[in-house]
């Protein structure tokens, strides 16, 4: 079913709520999320986590085409935190409507203000009594803040008419395709939780007030990735529960050693298939004594890696990095791919150089 979406349209996922995301064929999609409500002889509009300014076109053709008179009509925008990717385009959207409401926490909007929306007015989730507003329509609507995941204002909305759950970036995934979740999803998500969250006990705090929402959400929409539903919310909140992320990864490296020491071996295995052994032996020898780079490794004379020495993560990371460096784009295309697996099977943390492929080191010269 899911391969018959056309992701270049709008598409409705529940009556009255439409996708309107982006970047569906790239590594880190965007989900928005358009809501029409009508009752009582009104209508009202609201735009859920409305995306970086790159989106505008595509957006604003997909509003278009489900909201006669486009991005102007939107009367109210929600925005779960404030990452270039969740509200780039919301000052355009707020010069196109000057009468646009948009709604956040008190934390989050302190720094989105600053994008040029200082005399936007406001709703702070804090202020609303019990969290649960009623719009004109009858709509329900319920903000359910999740400090942490990932920055401490964040905070989710939940339709209790759809019974939808919008997460913003918990739940979210890297590398989806289609516009569906299945289980095999599962992978992009704990990447980019393991990159993002901050911590485990940060998600656990979430998943708990998910957990005591009445009536249970059919579906969790995160702002990346495929949108979940039935089976798959339990299955992924209890993997969730167990994901150790961010600091707990980090935190937890020394007591790793082994499997950082069998991860780094397995990586060289893979790269030593890809560049060669010869090449492999030569980049080695930087890391030996004498070698430009400090003696970050031991190595037997199997050339394994049998200890790491000073701060694992950052000696992991720079040897990764040389790799990539005298790899060529083919190479480098065959290789992070592969690297990703080995410290996701593992249980290592996934630098994020690995994703944006950003290997080129910065220069910060001055003129
Ligand atoms: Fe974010
Ligand atoms: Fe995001």
């Amino acid at each position: 079913m899911d391969n018959l979406i056309n992701l270049d349209q709008a598409s409705e996922l529940a009556p009255g709520v439409y996708w309107v995301g982006a970047g569906t064929k790239t590594f880190l999609s965007r989900n928005s999320f358009l809501r029409i409500f009508k009752g009582n002889g009104t209508t009202g509009t609201l735009l859920i986590d409305p995306g970086p300014t790159n989106d505008l076109d595509s957006l604003s053709q997909k509003v278009s085409a489900v909201l006669p008179g486009g991005l102007a009509k939107i009367n109210l925008a929600f925005i779960n935190h404030q990452d270039p990717d969740v509200l780039g385009v919301l000052p355009t959207l707020t010069k196109l409507n000057q009468n646009l409401t948009v709604i956040a926490t008190e934390d989050t909007w302190r720094l989105a203000n600053l994008n040029g929306m200082s005399q936007t007015p406001f709703r702070a989730v804090d202020k609303v009594q019990g969290q649960r507003v009623v719009l004109p329509t009858g709509h329900k609507l319920q903000f359910i803040p999740t400090p942490f995941c990932h920055f401490r204002g964040a905070c989710m909305i939940y339709d209790l008419e759809s019974r939808i759950l919008f997460t913003g970036d918990l739940f979210g995934g890297i590398a989806a395709s289609g516009l569906h979740a299945t289980e095999s999803n599962w992978a992009g998500i704990k990447a980019f939780h393991q990159l993002y969250m901050p911590s485990n006990e940060a998600i656990r705090l979430a998943i708990n007030k998910i957990r005591a929402l009445d009536p249970a959400p059919l579906a969790l929409m995160p702002q990346h990735g495929g949108l979940i539903k039935g089976e798959l919310i339990e299955l992924f909140m209890n993997r969730m529960e167990e994901l150790q992320v961010g600091l707990d990864i980090i935190s937890s490296l020394s007591e790793k050693m082994p499997a950082l020491i069998a991860g780094l071996n397995e990586i060289m295995g893979e790269v030593r298939n890809i560049l060669g052994a010869d090449e492999v032996h030569r980049i080695m020898g930087f890391f030996k004594p004498d070698g430009t780079y400090p003696a970050m490794f031991t190595l037997g004379d199997d050339e394994q890696v049998k200890d790491i020495k000073g701060e694992p993560v950052e000696a992991v990371e720079a040897l990764l990095r040389i790799f990539l460096k005298f790899s060529t784009e083919k190479q480098k295309e065959l290789l992070c791919p592969k690297i990703l697996q080995i410290l996701l099977q593992r249980g290592l943390p996934p630098f994020d150089f690995l994703l944006t492929r950003d290997d080129q080191p910065m220069d910060l010269s001055i003129e």
